[in-house]
């Protein structure tokens, strides 16, 4: 018979997101539930190395569902990238009786945690928390929707401006090499145009469409560019191309940087949050591991990590259909 896992202990790592608190509060409630230890690793995998643990209980994450960031902090580790840093990783557990770990992150946290279990075998569940949205296996990621609502509350602010000034804006958003934020941010904001990675929109097609809203009348325009996208090399090169070449327009940029990180999640993102947290305890306890839960068409789910990371979410092309209608 296989021993009970006693203890699971629980990380974040990568680039932070809203909501990460309130998972690592369901993970830590869930564990006390299902009387099981928990114990916090700090600064993500770098964290694991070091050894930077402190056991936390039910009271130790208390008031922290509204906050945003994360509690235990992140890191990106290139240590753990190496052989040596994971061995030293797996001394640590294996010192401390963890017969589990949790990891809250994106793609390059799971990368690690599937090396990991590769080498040594060890339990892993992972949590998609990520603003970009990139994970395969869950309708969405923790901390999304919160970064979503942030964008288009700066964007609203942005409008006003560029509607006194008669200005064309060109606003820079996350999402790394994805588009999500960009595209549901951009229709939720009215944007004239949205460029992301995932569909080439191309610079002649821009520059017509943006003459022509300018025919039909507008008199602003908002244009919503995903950092990952490459029409022009930067946001700022595409804004001087326009200036250049159409001096007409009124071109200005903003770059809305990490500010779309931060915050406090939206109601959503601590539900979301609440419920992987719980299923990623429960699948650690099924003896589950090398998954992710997550969420799809409302239910609890599971996906491989290898999936999680390799299989491409497909942009919604109605989505694309929609966000060229409502912008004539
Ligand atoms: O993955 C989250 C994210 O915010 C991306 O959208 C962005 O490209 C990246 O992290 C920025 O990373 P850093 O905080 O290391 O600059």
């Amino acid at each position: 018979m296989i021993a009970p896992i006693k203890k699971i202990a629980i990380l974040t790592s990568g680039g932070d997101a809203p909501g990460m608190n309130a998972a690592i509060r369901a993970v830590v409630r869930a564990c006390t539930y299902y009387s099981t230890e928990c114990i916090g690793i700090y600064r993500g995998y770098q964290g694991l190395i070091e050894g930077d643990f402190k056991q936390l209980t039910a009271r130790h994450v208390s008031n922290i569902i509204n906050k945003g960031g994360t509690i235990l902090k992140s890191a990106r580790s290139t240590e753990f990238r190496t052989d040596e840093g994971r061995a030293k990783a797996y001394k640590n557990l294996k010192k401390e009786n963890i017969g589990a770990l949790i990891v809250i992150g994106g793609d390059g946290t799971f990368t690690g945690g599937l090396k990991f279990i590769e080498e040594y075998n060890f339990p892993i569940v992972g949590i998609p928390g990520t603003i970009d949205n990139d994970i395969y296996g869950t309708d969405k990621t923790i901390g999304y929707d919160t970064a979503l609502n942030t964008v288009v509350e700066a964007i609203d602010k942005i409008r006003d401006t560029a509607s006194s000034h008669n200005r064309l804006f060109f606003i820079e958003v996350m999402g790394r090499d994805a588009g999500f934020i960009a595209l549901n941010s951009g229709i939720g904001a009215g944007a004239e145009e949205i460029l992301i990675p995932e569909h080439n929109l191309g610079l002649d097609r821009l520059v017509d469409s943006l003459n022509k809203s300018k025919a039909k009348g507008k008199t602003s325009s908002i244009v919503v560019v995903s950092e990952g996208d490459k029409i022009g090399k930067n946001v700022f090169e595409l804004a001087d191309y326009i200036n250049q070449h159409y001096p007409d327009y009124d071109v200005r940029v903003s770059v809305l940087g990490h500010m779309q990180r931060g915050g406090s999640p939206s109601c959503y993102d601590r539900v979301l949050a609440s419920r992987l947290g719980v299923a990623a305890v429960e699948a650690l306890l099924d003896r589950s591991t090398g998954v992710m839960v997550g969420i799809t068409n409302g239910q609890i789910t599971t996906v491989g990590l290898n999936k999680a990371i390799k299989m491409n979410r497909e942009i919604n092309k109605e989505l694309l259909k929609v966000a060229e209608i409502t912008s004539v």
